[in-house]
């Protein structure tokens, strides 16, 4: 028996596909929400991180949310413990002030006779939809072309809808897998959200992977209540892998996307947008639909009583996971669904794509996770080649 762990390796010495997947991030270049557009007030700046990377969000007085990094050029506080002034933002400590373009544009103290200096900080396009604040990390010239996806029925007052969101310590991959692998119908066996998943088809084609179940939807103690089996097929279930989003469809009456915000390899915050059509919610007890204008009413028990606490269970699991990955990263881990293998293979792909855009030395840098300068190339050196 061996006493000692070693941690996971980094993407550059992953030995298996499963540690280079558990190493690898998402793909910069696609907008990724970073937080409710309500959790951020007129005046209010806050920090979120995209994969290690601090970037401050502010809403300036005119509405406007704006993202930059985070990080004042002086001496490297981060600017979310400044203040928002107007639409700039000012640094907490020696009052250097930036505006929306980045550029500082004064400081509080005095210039010692000097020019005031040229500093610009980099800055990221903001987008809000869904209630949700994205944001573009990668190259800036592909933001236009990079969509949101659409979710027409998220302003079709009729539509029913449940906006929630998890701080999970799991990889995201961890997550998106969990996501779509029904094989874990045991975990949720009191609840039922899906039993006797049997997978129907599996095709990925180009940066997304589309699969089916058949499966019995929503069996659970309240949701069982609450779904009209007559106008709703509640026996299959359609799922995507819309790199880097996860969607779900049954019966086009009952959806999700789930908007993952990688943090680092052991954390990641996990926004889940959950729509249904008013033809499938039901009176409970009775064979009667919901009338429209009360479906958003039934909405917040159906947070409270079905869905938070379903995806509680999951966060049991994927947090179990994590740490159990953690530990035993070099073990074996055999599976059986071919759903997993499609993900993974998507996820590298993506993750490669990203890497091979970089230069040598940015990309030892990345691939060399939580010991950059151990990774220092010499000059002229190569990269090592992974795995
Ligand atoms: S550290 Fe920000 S102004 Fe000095
Ligand atoms: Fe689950």
């Amino acid at each position: 028996m061996k006493l000692t762990q070693t941690p996971p390796p980094d993407y550059a010495n992953a030995r298996s596909r499963r540690q280079r997947q558990r190493a690898a991030g998402l793909h910069p270049d696609y907008w990724y929400a970073v937080e409710w557009d309500h959790a951020l007030r007129i005046g209010e700046v806050k920090e979120f991180t995209f994969w290690k990377h601090s970037v401050a969000i502010y809403r300036g007085s005119d509405g406007v949310v704006r993202a930059m990094e985070n990080r004042c050029a002086h001496r490297s506080l981060k600017l979310s413990l400044g203040s928002v002034d107007g639409c700039q933002l000012t640094c907490a400590y020696h009052g250097w002030r930036y505006d929306e373009t980045g550029r500082c544009v004064s400081m509080e103290h005095s210039l010692f006779g000097k020019k005031m200096p040229h500093v610009e900080l980099e800055t990221y396009p903001v987008q809000v939809r869904y209630g949700l604040i994205f944001v573009f990390m990668g190259n800036k010239a592909l933001a236009s072309e990079r969509r949101i996806p659409e979710i027409p029925q998220w302003d079709n007052p009729d539509w029913g809808k449940i906006s929630i969101d998890f701080t999970w310590n799991a990889h995201h991959s961890i997550i998106i897998d969990n996501t779509c692998d029904f094989t874990h119908a045991h975990l949720h066996r009191n609840r039922k959200p899906f039993t006797h998943a049997e997978l129907t088809s599996l095709e990925a084609q180009g940066d997304q992977v589309t699969l089916t179940y058949d499966t019995q939807v929503g069996q659970g103690r309240f949701s069982k209540l609450l779904v009209n089996r007559k106008t709703t097929k509640t026996n299959a279930m359609t799922l995507g892998y819309q790199y880097p989003y996860q969607w779900s469809d049954t019966d086009q009456k009952i959806k999700h996307w789930a908007f993952v915000l990688p943090i680092s390899e052991s954390r990641s915050r996990v926004f889940f947008l959950f729509y249904f059509s008013p033809e499938m919610v039901k009176v409970p007890l009775l064979p009667l639909n919901v009338p429209r204008p009360l479906v958003k009413l039934i909405m917040p028990i159906a947070k409270r009583l079905i869905v938070h606490p379903l995806l509680k269970e999951d966060e049991v699991a994927v947090e179990a996971e994590q740490a159990g990955y953690e530990a035993h990263h070099d073990k074996p881990s055999p599976d059986v669904n071919p759903v997993l293998a499609a993900f993974q293979t998507l996820t590298l792909r993506k993750w490669d794509e990203y890497l091979a855009s970089l230069s040598p030395r940015e990309r030892v840098l990345e691939t060399h996770g939580a010991r950059p300068e151990a990774a220092e190339p010499a000059l002229g050196e190569q990269p090592p080649a992974r795995a």
